[in-house]
């Protein structure tokens, strides 16, 4: 058998709407971008949404329309895609590299509160929804009615409101407020978490800005794209302008108004970041099936919960609330010291039954750049330090047939049974 480590599914309406968008002879950033930003805006709960060519993209934007410039720092986990900490750099800011919880992957209110506390003068953080599982952005509020939720975060200072709140579990309290309290601005990398829900909403209505990714291997995919959401109009003017060159006007705009198309000023020296319709095309298709595509994913993390739970040698992901709530992205094993074969000769005995496997991540603290630049020890970072030494993700898809599944597990039980 031959079970590749992703598998893109475009059995949907994307074949349709790339010809429309051929047939309409205007092939970049126009009509079908505006429409994707609106459904994507739409779905996740935010304002104001922007079309990108990459996740990176969106992330630059996010940081550039947030005033980050020279010498400002940025918190980041160590435990992500070099992406999330390179735009930092992009902008002469300094990236302040964090641990995160070894169980779930995810930065915690706790290590941030601390990394806040400890340096001065952080401008931000960016938040990365590892594996499509939401941080902790609200407070732990398990026993909470949506009623008593909604009051939680619309008001201030919600540290008294939750002890007056009948119910409420934990003092602990979300990213969120540690970072209200810190003044930080809080940017989402949810390149994973597409859709992703966390107490009750979805993930791009939390932080200032979140950012997400339609790369090709992502839950839903444009080819190459991204979308950069946010509540704050100002933000978003920003980012639209900056995503063109620093131009005043929208492509779209310039040739369908009654002004004349040449007729725009540049105010800023902006990127091309634009995405182009025949992407946005496939992502409305995608849009249209991101729901029962993260069912069937579900169902592989559900196969492979209850198949491998049993394995006394590995650490699985720890879901924290819902599995309904999860992207279901990633799914990971770790292997442990006690495991009888190294995480690299696991990896290679899954690549001889055909199994395509990926490390999620080689931690950044790790990567030369970052190491050296930073003077970075790996003593500091001991939880991303465990993962990273045993981590493996297995194949998730929707296409991921029962048969194959049950292939997978058998190939994994063999692998760790020498
Ligand atoms: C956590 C994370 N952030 C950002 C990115 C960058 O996304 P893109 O390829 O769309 O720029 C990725 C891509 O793999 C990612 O995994």
């Amino acid at each position: 058998m031959k079970i590749p480590f992703a598998r893109v599914a475009c059995d949907g309406n994307e074949l349709k709407y790339v010809q429309e968008v051929l047939a309409s002879g205007w092939l970049t950033t126009a009509g079908r971008a505006l429409e994707f930003e609106r459904h994507f805006s739409e779905a996740v709960g935010a304002r104001f949404a922007c079309a990108v060519n990459s996740c990176t993209a969106a992330l630059h934007l996010a940081l550039e329309a947030s005033g980050i410039g020279p010498g400002d720092k940025v918190v980041v986990p160590t435990l992500t895609f070099t992406a999330t900490a390179e735009v930092i750099r992009y902008l002469g800011a300094d990236p302040v590299f964090v641990d995160v919880d070894y169980r779930t992957g995810l930065l915690t209110p706790e290590i941030l509160d601390e990394a806040l506390t400890r340096q001065r003068g952080i401008k931000a953080v960016m938040v990365v929804h590892f594996g499509g599982q939401a941080a902790q952005m609200l407070a732990a509020t398990e026993n909470l009615k949506p009623e008593n939720l909604k009051a939680e975060i619309t008001q201030s200072p919600p540290v008294v409101l939750r002890s007056q709140l009948s119910g409420f579990r934990s003092q602990v309290p979300g990213i969120l407020e540690v970072c209200r309290k810190h003044g930080v601005k809080v940017i989402e990398d949810a390149a994973h978490a597409f859709p992703t829900r966390h107490q009750g909403r979805m993930v791009g209505g939390f932080g200032d800005i979140t950012c997400f990714s339609f790369y090709a291997n992502k839950t839903i995919t444009t080819g190459e794209g991204g979308m950069l959401v946010t509540d704050d109009e100002a933000v978003h003017r920003r980012a639209k302008t900056m995503r063109l060159h620093g131009i005043n006007r929208d492509i779209w705009d310039r040739f369908t108004s009654a002004t004349a198309s040449w007729e725009y000023d540049v105010v800023a020296p902006g990127f091309k970041y634009n995405m182009p319709d025949i992407n946005a095309a496939i992502g409305l298709a995608q849009l249209e099936r991101a729901g029962a595509m993260r069912a069937g994913r579900q169902r592989c993390f559900e196969y492979y919960l209850k198949h491998l739970g049993g394995l006394d040698c590995v650490d699985l992901p720890v879901v924290q609330g819902s599995l309904d709530d999860h992207s279901c992205h990633l799914f990971w094993l770790v292997l442990k010291e006690s495991a009888p074969i190294t995480r690299n000769q696991f990896i290679e005995l899954l690549g001889k039954a055909g199994i395509g496997t990926s490390v999620h991540y080689k931690p950044l603290h790790r990567m030369t750049y970052y190491r050296e630049r930073y003077q970075l020890n790996e003593k500091c970072f001991p939880n991303a330090e465990r993962h990273w030494r045993g981590c493996v993700s297995l194949p998730v898809y929707p296409g991921l047939s029962d048969e194959e599944l049950a292939y997978i597990v058998v190939a994994v039980k063999r692998a760790l049974a020498r």
